[in-house]
């Protein structure tokens, strides 16, 4: 049954909450685990739908995963691993995007893969023609059926020289996990540098991989033969945490977010304190405030690292619907990002979609019709409303909405938030939220 939950908005939310590993590394680190001949040990493991997802698809090819659910922690064996019935993995097609990252290490371990037709959120085509042409220039065979890709080296993977059309943070992946164990040397130019990506390379480096980053966003990574397991601590959720500083900016709340990490949110910090958040650190978290003065209006655009990042948007959104006078938003990495405007306009939110490139940079949608830049006009009372949420960071900004909205709101599909929100529910009846959960 569907859970159905009702908001009665207009309380400042207060009080503190618990942030863990990144949903945007953990699943990846469990792939890791994969190319290792020993077993791997991954602490602050949050309790999240994709880390369910990947330790599925993990057993599921043999991978015994043991887990201590409250302390975080997970020991990952590879040590017999073997190729599954297609029928099994199917069952996890489209729930997630993290089976793409299975190929390069599949192949090293199998010689073949067979990846479920993928999930994730709908915010765009999201295709993966750079994951399937940097593995093809691997040595890769790719043969795509109705119900997904099988995928097999029949004569081994050798590094390759590559370069993205965009710096994607998957593709950047994929080829970090088929080439440190791939023969010779693999080239990568535009790649992805996020924190995620660092995090990665620091457990591939762990095993016994050889990477090198430079400047200019190319890496160089020079295959060995085997791979040991590593003991890692993941980096905590900077889009986690964001989002809870989003929450105390809209709902004029204070929240202490144990586990933040200023680090990684530095472009995230200049657009909140520049709207007229407050923030200070300590060596355990982050406090994230409102300043008490009205919110002032911006122009911001989302961009790769280390720009301000995709994830960090909608949120962001919600808090400008507050600010005294005219916002602009320009997003830049996906097209189809603005989905979630649609309720908060329902709310009562100034908010128009435009087609052109609204920023300073023009970007590879203003040719291509997508409504991809947000004219947001402020301040707007903000009224509950019944909502079905679309996709995760979209979800979580409706709850913000309806969380400081005036009346009683309803939301539908909240499911899709626990796919990167662990305990979202609990930890917002923490803060002092006045909401309730049925079942429908
Ligand atoms: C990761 O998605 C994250 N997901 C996203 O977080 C995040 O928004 C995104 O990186 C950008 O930081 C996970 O880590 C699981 P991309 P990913 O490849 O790797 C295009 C969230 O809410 N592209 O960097 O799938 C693509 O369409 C999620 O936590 C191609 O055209 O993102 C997009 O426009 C959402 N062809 C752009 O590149 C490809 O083969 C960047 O995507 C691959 C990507």
């Amino acid at each position: 049954m569907a859970k159905l939950l009702t908001i009665q908005g207009g309380k400042p939310l207060q009080g503190e909450v618990h942030v863990r590993g990144a949903k945007n590394l953990v699943p990846k680190a469990m792939v890791a685990s994969l190319l290792g001949s020993e077993p791997s040990e991954l602490r602050n493991v949050p309790e999240i739908k994709d880390v369910e997802i990947v330790t599925n698809l993990l057993t599921t090819h043999g991978v015994k995963v043991e887990r201590d659910i409250q302390g975080g922690t997970m020991t990952l064996d590879p040590r017999e691993t073997y190729s599954a019935e297609h029928s099994e993995i199917d069952a996890y097609a489209g729930d997630s995007r993290i089976p793409i990252l299975f190929c390069g290490p599949l192949m090293h371990k199998n010689g073949e893969a067979f990846i479920p037709d993928l999930g994730g959120c709908r915010i765009g085509d999201r295709p993966i023609d750079y994951h399937l042409e940097v593995l093809r220039n691997f040595g890769a065979v790719v043969d795509k059926q109705p119900n997904g890709i099988h995928i097999s080296a029949p004569k081994g993977l050798r590094g390759a020289k590559l370069e993205l059309p965009y710096p994607s943070v998957g593709a950047t992946e994929q080829v970090l996990l088929t080439a440190v164990l791939a023969e010779g040397i693999t080239e990568l130019k535009n790649a992805a540098v996020e924190p995620e990506i660092h995090d990665l390379i620091a457990i591939l480096q762990q095993m016994g991989a050889i990477i090198t980053v430079y400047t200019d966003r190319s890496i160089r990574i020079e295959g060995v033969s085997r791979l040991s397991g590593y003991k890692h601590r993941a980096i905590p959720d900077r889009n986690e945490s964001a989002s809870w500083a989003s929450a105390a900016l809209v709902t004029k709340g204070d929240i202490y977010v144990r586990g933040a990490a200023q680090r990684d949110l530095t472009a995230f910090l200049n657009i909140y304190r520049k709207i007229g958040g407050e923030f200070e650190v300590d060596d355990d978290g982050m406090r994230f405030w409102h300043a008490g003065a009205p919110l002032k209006p911006l122009v911001l655009e989302t961009d790769v690292h280390p720009g301000f990042m995709t994830d960090w948007q909608q949120p962001m959104v919600v808090a400008l619907t507050q600010a005294e006078g005219v916002s602009i938003v320009h997003e830049t990495v996906y097209e189809n990002r603005f989905g979630f405007t649609q309720a908060l306009a329902r709310m009562g939110a100034g908010i128009q979609l435009h087609r052109e490139c609204l920023g300073s940079n023009p970007c590879r949608f203003g040719q291509r019709n997508f409504l991809h830049s947000a004219v947001i006009s402020g301040p707007s009372e903000l009224k509950g409303a019944d909502i079905d949420i679309p996709d995760l960071r979209g979800g979580f900004s409706h709850l913000i909405a309806a969380l400081a909205a005036k009346g009683t709101s309803t939301v539908t599909g909240i499911e899709i938030i626990s796919r990167g929100y662990e305990d979202f529910i609990n930890k917002i009846v923490g803060l002092g939220a006045d909401i309730s959960i049925s079942e429908r």
